[in-house]
């Protein structure tokens, strides 16, 4: 058994969509978390920049003592998980296979959508990993770089925040997939809106669930869970806690305690 807890990393809120569903099935460990909320979007910034913010983050929670990370991001996975594997001592995993492994198991007519931000789909990582699953597939990317702010501000139910999504959406919907990659932590928030505008018959993929049993599988193999823990959440952000804090209680549906500030940069 190890007692060590598990770090786990974002650009800021969105990975606390993983962090909820990691917490539902191990609810024994110790978590820490931590949102570069003063570097965030990461979604329009280039590779070696992600690499650097990435880079600087899994330090400060490899300083932390912890057992494993989590690149709770789909741009830091897609830009700077090969970096981090190599120079950080302890596994890290990315949330990019486990969300192309999900569609594929999923998709009946062999046709799969991404969307993404700009950066994810730039660097074509689902893509690539999709066609290394099938090389049969149909992989269409759409960049939603909107998303995240209206998800962030809350105007997704807005009149102008239902145009925008319709208008990303459009092409999704032209492709014919059956199957869409929420290739982007923050839009599990927005599944029902989005699930809306598809229909029934598209299945939304949100790696969330694969990659907390890759957690497990892994923990288990190495003899490292936490069966006897009572589980703990410890969140950092680079910047604005307290904005932080109030904007998380839309993703976690409950209030976090305390919210502490750690610059890095
Ligand atoms: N959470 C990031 C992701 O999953 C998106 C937000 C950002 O652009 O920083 O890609």
């Amino acid at each position: 058994m190890n007692t060590r807890a598990i770090g786990i990393f974002d650009s800021g809120l969105g990975g606390l969509t993983i962090l909820k569903t990691l917490s539902q099935v191990l609810p024994k460990e110790k978590y820490i978390y931590f949102g570069d909320t003063a570097n965030t979007p990461y979604g329009s910034k280039s590779q070696a920049t992600v690499t650097r913010f990435s880079l600087d983050i899994a330090r400060f929670l490899e300083s932390q003592k912890v057992k494993l990370i989590v690149v709770a991001c789909n741009t830091a996975s897609a830009l700077a998980l090969a970096d981090l594997q190599k120079q950080i001592s302890v596994p890290v995993i990315g949330v990019i296979k486990p969300g192309s492994l999900k569609a594929v198991q999923s998709s009946k007519n062999g046709k799969v959508a991404v969307i993404a931000t700009e950066a994810t789909v730039q660097s074509k990582a689902y893509p690539k990993e999709l066609l290394r699953l099938d090389k049969r597939l149909k992989v269409t990317q759409q960049a939603c770089p909107l998303f995240v702010p209206l998800i962030e501000e809350g105007w997704t139910h807005k009149e102008g925040g239902e145009a925008i999504i319709a208008d990303y959406l459009a092409p999704v919907i032209k492709s014919g997939a059956d199957t869409v990659i929420l290739g982007c932590t923050h839009y599990p928030v927005i599944k029902s809106k989005i699930s809306k505008k598809l229909g029934k018959s598209v299945r939304l993929v949100d790696a969330a669930e694969v990659l907390a049993e890759e957690v497990q599988t892994r923990l288990t193999n190495t003899h490292q869970l936490n069966k006897k823990g009572r589980g703990s959440l410890k969140i950092y952000a680079s910047d604005a806690p307290s904005r932080f804090k109030r904007l998380a209680k839309h993703i976690l549906g409950r209030e976090l305690k305390q919210v502490y500030l750690k610059k890095l940069n």
